[in-house]
């Protein structure tokens, strides 16, 4: 098999590509073929050790994958050989073969596209967790995303559409707006040439976004977070801005508002049931046309490093895939 390696956590300059022996499945694992994979900023992280988990050296980046089962290991009985397939393993996606834990893996329904699979259950799970079941969005309610055109950010526009809310989506350029208006924003902001808080009392009549979700932390967060509306829930996902913001605790006091953390790798972890419902809730809106993966880029697996600089470089709409051995 031929795979990226990171041998170094100094970012993803010095992943090498290597060919390696194409490994056996162990007991409770199967050999995937993998023919998609997709980057998401988790896959920065890890290779500059800045990521919650750090997996030892050496290790293939790629957290999500999706491809054909091609070999089972012994005590597997669910999955069968040629079964399409996704996988949310954590590492392993930058490659042409994987070994992963058969519990990690999805058999996909039919006419569920590899390159859709490969860019699905990281960012829709991870938005659907945060606004069905951490915000308890209901169907009326307004929602505010922030970094709205990234991956997390176009799935969160989608989601919190199909769940009946009017989504502001809030983006750092007017192409980013208009990609966010494309895919089912009601009313898109600038945060680079205008007033977070000025533009959201205009857009919401003074009332604020009910739910706010917020994978960029950063300055952006207190502007936003005084602009909640009455009871409203802040969605902790994720610091892409690179900064970890710290809030005064009278502000949530004087809107009875609440803090909410979003983790999903810990809750897939945690609350498998829970886990298979919302993949089912996000699977059925798939088939239905309601959610579907804004992918900005198929690239082939040796243009790795570019997809990377790309990522790094905050100029990716929704989601980069790689293209693998196909
Ligand atoms: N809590 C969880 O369970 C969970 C799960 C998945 C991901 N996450 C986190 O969510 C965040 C977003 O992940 P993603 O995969 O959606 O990433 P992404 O596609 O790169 O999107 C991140 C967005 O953040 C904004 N941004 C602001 N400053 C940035 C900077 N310096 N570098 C890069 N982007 C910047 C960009 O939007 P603008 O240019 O419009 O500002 C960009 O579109 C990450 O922090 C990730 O770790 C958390």
């Amino acid at each position: 098999m031929q795979a990226w390696l990171c041998e170094r956590t100094d970012g993803p300059e010095s992943l090498v590509w290597r060919t390696l022996p194409t490994p056996e499945p162990a007991q409770g694992e199967v050999r995937i073929a993998i023919h998609a994979a997709s980057l998401n900023f988790p896959d920065l992280l890890i290779t500059q050790g800045k990521y919650q988990v750090k997996p030892a050296l050496p290790f293939v980046p790629g957290a999500e994958y999706a491809g054909v089962v091609e070999a089972l290991g012994e005590g597997v009985t669910h999955l069968h050989i040629g079964m399409p397939v996704a996988a949310i393993a954590g590492t392993g996606g930058f490659a042409t073969h994987a070994c992963v834990k058969a519990s990690q893996v999805l058999p996909l329904p039919p006419n569920f596209k590899l390159e859709d699979a490969a860019a699905f259950a990281f960012t829709y799970g991870t938005s659907h967790h945060a606004l069905i079941d951490r915000a308890a969005l209901q169907t009326g309610e307004t929602v505010l995303v922030l970094g709205a055109a990234g991956g997390v950010g176009t799935a969160a526009v989608q989601i919190a559409k199909a769940a009946g809310a009017r989504v502001i989506a809030a983006a750092s350029s007017d192409e980013k707006c208009a990609i966010c208006r494309d895919i089912g924003a009601d009313a898109t902001i600038n945060y680079t040439h205008e007033n977070l808080r000025e533009a959201l009392s205009r857009q919401t009549a003074g009332q604020g976004p009910d739910v706010i979700y917020d994978p960029v932390g950063g300055e952006l967060a207190e502007a936003a977070f005084r602009s909640i509306a009455w009871r409203g829930r802040y969605l902790v996902i994720g610091f892409a801005g690179g900064h970890i913001p710290a809030l005064p605790f009278n502000l949530p006091l004087l809107k009875g508002a609440s803090i909410v953390g979003v983790f999903w790798g810990d809750f897939i972890r945690r609350e498998p049931a829970a886990h298979a419902r919302s993949l089912e809730a996000l699977s059925a809106w798939y088939a239905q046309g309601k959610i579907k993966p804004v992918i900005d880029e198929l690239l082939p697996l040796a243009e790795l490093p570019r997809a990377y600089q790309r990522l790094s470089s905050r100029e990716v709409y929704g989601k980069l895939v790689m293209r693998i051995g196909v």
